[in-house]
Formats: C-alpha cells, structure tokens, sequence
C-alpha cells in the first residue's frame, strides 16, 4: 500500500501517523485530551469533538514534518470510522475525507479494534498465525488470527471490559481519572495477597468482571476505614493492596485464557493489544506464562531479542493505547477502500 497517513480521533486523543507499508513509522504524533476530560471523572464526547476539531489540523501538519514528506509523497488516506464516540470520529472521518478528495488520494476507513491489534505489526516481523489478547476500554477478546483479514473471537467478555472494570474500580478507590494508569501505579505498593477477590471464570475464553467489581465494593464498605483520596497525603496501605488484589485477579484470568488458546490451537505466537496492555503487571505476566510454558520462550517487541519458543509480542506503551499508527497498519493489512459516503459507526460489527 505504501505510504499512508492515518488519524485516530476515536476518543480522546488527536493522533496523526504516517507508517510505510503497514510496518514502518515515519512519524506519530498526538494531542492527549486526558487533563480536560478528569475534572469531569470521565471523557464528554461533545467536549472531546470540539477538541479534536480544534487540533487535528495542526497535528497532520506536524506529522508531515516529523516525517519529512509532503502530500505528493502519499499513497494514501486513512481513518478509523468506529466503533467509538460518533461525535469524534466523524471529526477525523471528516478530516481524512477532505484530504482524500483535495489532495486526490484513496480513502480507506479502519476498524478501531482491529487496528489496535495491528499496533503489533509496528516494527516487529509478526505475521499470522497467532493469538491476540485485546484487552481495552471497551472490549476483552481473545482473537485468533489466521491470516491479516482473517479472525475468530474465540471468546469475550460478557458484561464490562477489562479497561471498564479497571476504570470503575479507580473510581471506587478514588484512585482518578484514567483508572487503568491509576490502578497500575498504586498496585505496585500493593500486596496482591491481601484480598482474595473472585477471577469471574466463565466457560471456555469467556470473561466476567462486572462480579469482581462488585467484591471490591463489597470489600470496601466493610473495611473500617474508606480509601484515602490519593491526595497529596498519599494512597493508603489498604488501597495500595486493595489495587494490587484487583488487578491480579483480572490479570491472571486474562494470561490463563490467552495461554490457553495458544496451547489448543498448537501456536506459538501470541500478541497483546489495547489500552489495558500497557498495564506493567500484564505485560510481566505476559514473559513469565511464556517462560513457564515453554523455557527458552522470549519477547520480541520492546526491542528484546527473539530467538525462544513461544514469541510475545506487546507493543509499546504508546502504541497500546489510542493512536494513528496502528491505524495505518490496520489500513495496509485489511482496511476498507470507501468514498465520501462513507460513515462512522459507534458499535462493533457484528
Ligand atoms: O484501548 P483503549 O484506548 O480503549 C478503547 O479503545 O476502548 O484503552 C483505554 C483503556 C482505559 O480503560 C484505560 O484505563 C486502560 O485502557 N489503560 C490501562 C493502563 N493504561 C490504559 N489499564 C491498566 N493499566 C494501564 N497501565
Ligand atoms: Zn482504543
């Protein structure tokens, strides 16, 4: 496909990438919305358009000059029409639209789930078949990838995602707004010992987290005294290990499921994608279950060397949550060729 400039505007974040042939970044860049949105505890979608119509000029200017190239250099225009918050993405959609027809260029429209599974394909030499984790604030998948367009949801959850019940439970702890980061840092303070809470094991690779939720609360109004605010004063103790608990209970169900996956459809590489795959503990849980599995196993993205049994692949921190290069991957791999008409969609296809 060759050189495509991409935009992501799904949510909160204001992101322009250009990547070469699905696997090279020339250049991404991003405006984050995350310090307009928290006095709110949560993203406005009318705040969040109005935000993003007032970057995203800016941003693919600055994209095409961290890569050095202008339009003439392109091949090609892409966007991520859904699913996500309608307003927002019709602001990209939009954008992306107007520079296909002025500049006379192809438009091509990307799934936000799949290419947050093509952020794998950034820099690393990862090819199907294999199995993905796709853990984000909306959805909890274990996918199976037998070739770029072609996958099977395996298994998913049946109430909230894992990035929903990471964000709810900061919430409850009055950890803040983002929840998942929140969760991450306290955690690391935390014993995951201290508290027993439930994995939801449901059937085959499906989840439940909204149970698990449900026990922190439980287990938070019980205690004698409630969760500090993580003032200045700090977390507490009992926070810290209230996190630390939570977060090892979803993580753990997450890696046995996805490990599992891998063993009963014979693969050995397996990928990691979303929002919630920048969590430090998944990511550790991540090398660990393929060492254990198979000693002699290794990382291959975040720059460590391959060369074991089973591969991981976990992109990094900065393409697991929402931007525009994976969405130029996802353009190259499997993305849809559209016209003017083209439209967005807040839901995932069925
Ligand atoms: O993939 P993403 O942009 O969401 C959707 O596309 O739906 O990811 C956002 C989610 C949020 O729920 C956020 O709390 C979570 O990813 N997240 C994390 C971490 N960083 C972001 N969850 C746990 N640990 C993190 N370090
Ligand atoms: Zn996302």
């Amino acid at each position: 496909m060759g050189v495509v400039l991409a935009l992501e505007t799904s949510c909160d974040e204001t992101a322009a990438a250009i990547v070469s042939d699905g696997r090279q970044v020339l250049s991404s860049k991003l405006v984050s919305q995350t310090s307009i949105h928290r006095q709110y505890g949560g993203v406005v979608p009318e705040v969040a358009a109005r935000y993003h119509l007032e970057d995203i000029n800016q941003v693919i200017e600055e994209t095409l000059a961290e890569a050095g190239l202008r339009a003439n250099q392109l091949d090609a225009i892409a966007c991520t029409n859904g699913p996500g918050l309608i307003g927002t993405l019709l602001v990209g959609l939009s954008a992306a639209k107007a520079l296909s027809w002025s500049w006379g260029l192809p438009l091509i429209t990307v799934d936000h789930l799949y290419s947050h599974v093509c952020a794998n394909f950034l820099d690393t030499d990862l090819e199907p078949p294999f199995i993905c984790l796709l853990v984000s604030g909306g959805h909890t998948q274990v996918m199976h990838f037998s070739d770029y367009q072609n996958w099977r949801i395996l298994g998913q959850t049946l109430d909230d995602a894992a990035g929903e019940a990471y964000d709810k439970v900061a919430r409850l702890l009055a950890l803040g707004y983002p929840g998942g980061p929140a969760i991450d840092k306290t955690a690391k303070d935390g014993d995951p010992r201290a508290f027993r809470f439930p994995e939801g094991v449901v059937s085959g690779y499906d989840f439940s987290f909204s149970g698990l939720k449900t026990a922190v609360l439980r287990t938070v109004e019980r205690l004698p005294a409630s969760p500090s605010s993580g003032d200045s004063e700090g977390v507490s103790a009992q926070t810290a290990n209230l996190a630390a608990s939570f977060q090892d209970a979803v993580n753990r169900v997450l890696v046995k499921k996805t490990f599992k996956a891998m063993q009963e459809f014979g693969l050995d590489k397996v990928a990691l994608a979303g929002g919630v795959a920048a969590n430090s503990d998944l990511r550790r849980r991540f090398s660990e279950a393929a060492l254990e599995q198979m000693p002699g196993s290794a990382k291959v993205s975040d720059g460590s060397a391959c060369g074991g049994k089973v591969k991981i692949y976990m992109p990094p921190i900065k393409y697991c949550t929402d931007n525009a290069a994976m969405v130029a991957a996802g353009a190259h791999f499997a993305g849809t060729s559209v016209n003017l008409d083209a439209t967005a969609y807040s839901r995932q296809l069925a």
